[in-house]
């Protein structure tokens, strides 16, 4: 069920038709954003992966500075997050990564990507780590791609659906296949 707001919101896209020019940012602290972004966002993820989380969580998530906080804009509109964390001096772990639903399978999600892995390995990330519904076919390709493996299951987490722990090197670019 798509919302009356992200209605308004795909209502914008189209109207902006080609001139819209989305790229990929970093964001200022989350808790520092207003209420009613954190909430667009929340909608965002809720509405792309299914993940219900609520305002004051998303706030309070460690995401790293220098490459943890990637949205993607158009410089008033938030359409879709990368979050990451440091997990230890040379691992990150994905927390967050979201397209809106009518902005997928464009390339935005390989930019996105792109823009984290090169920025997280010149902050001396090496690894990177990230959970994942077990039904998520396109993700999942969208990793292994890129070098991650599946190291682990996840149960009770995903609403009754198994998720996988994915991990791996950092890879910037999909490997060619
Ligand atoms: C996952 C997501 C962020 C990827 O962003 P995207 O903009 O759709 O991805 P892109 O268009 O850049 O495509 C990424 C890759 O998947 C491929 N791809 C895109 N759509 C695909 C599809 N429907 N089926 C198979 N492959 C597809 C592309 O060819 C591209 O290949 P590459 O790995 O060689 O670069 C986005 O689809 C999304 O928000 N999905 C819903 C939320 C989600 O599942 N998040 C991940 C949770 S862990």
């Amino acid at each position: 069920m798509v919302s009356g707001e992200l209605w308004a919101l795909v209502r914008e896209i189209h109207a902006r038709g080609d001139s819209i020019q989305l790229y990929w940012s970093i964001s200022p602290e989350i808790r520092q954003w207003e209420e009613s972004r954190v909430e667009k966002v929340r909608k965002l993820i809720q509405s792309t992966t299914g993940e219900s989380y609520d305002i004051e969580r998303l706030k309070m998530l460690p995401l790293d500075p220098k490459f943890g906080r990637f949205i993607l804009t158009d410089g008033e509109i938030d359409y879709g997050i990368l979050w990451a964390m440091k997990m230890s001096g040379e691992c990150a772990r994905v927390l967050a990564f979201s397209i809106h639903t009518n902005l997928q399978g464009k390339g935005l999600g390989h930019t996105g990507w792109k823009k984290f892995a090169d920025e997280a390995i010149r902050m001396g990330i090496k690894e990177v780590q990230l959970e994942v519904r077990q039904d998520n076919d396109s993700a999942i390709r969208l990793y292994k791609r890129r070098g991650l493996k599946i190291r682990g299951q996840i149960i009770g987490f995903y609403r009754g659906k198994k998720g996988w722990l994915m991990f791996g090197p950092l890879n910037s670019e999909p490997s060619p296949q």
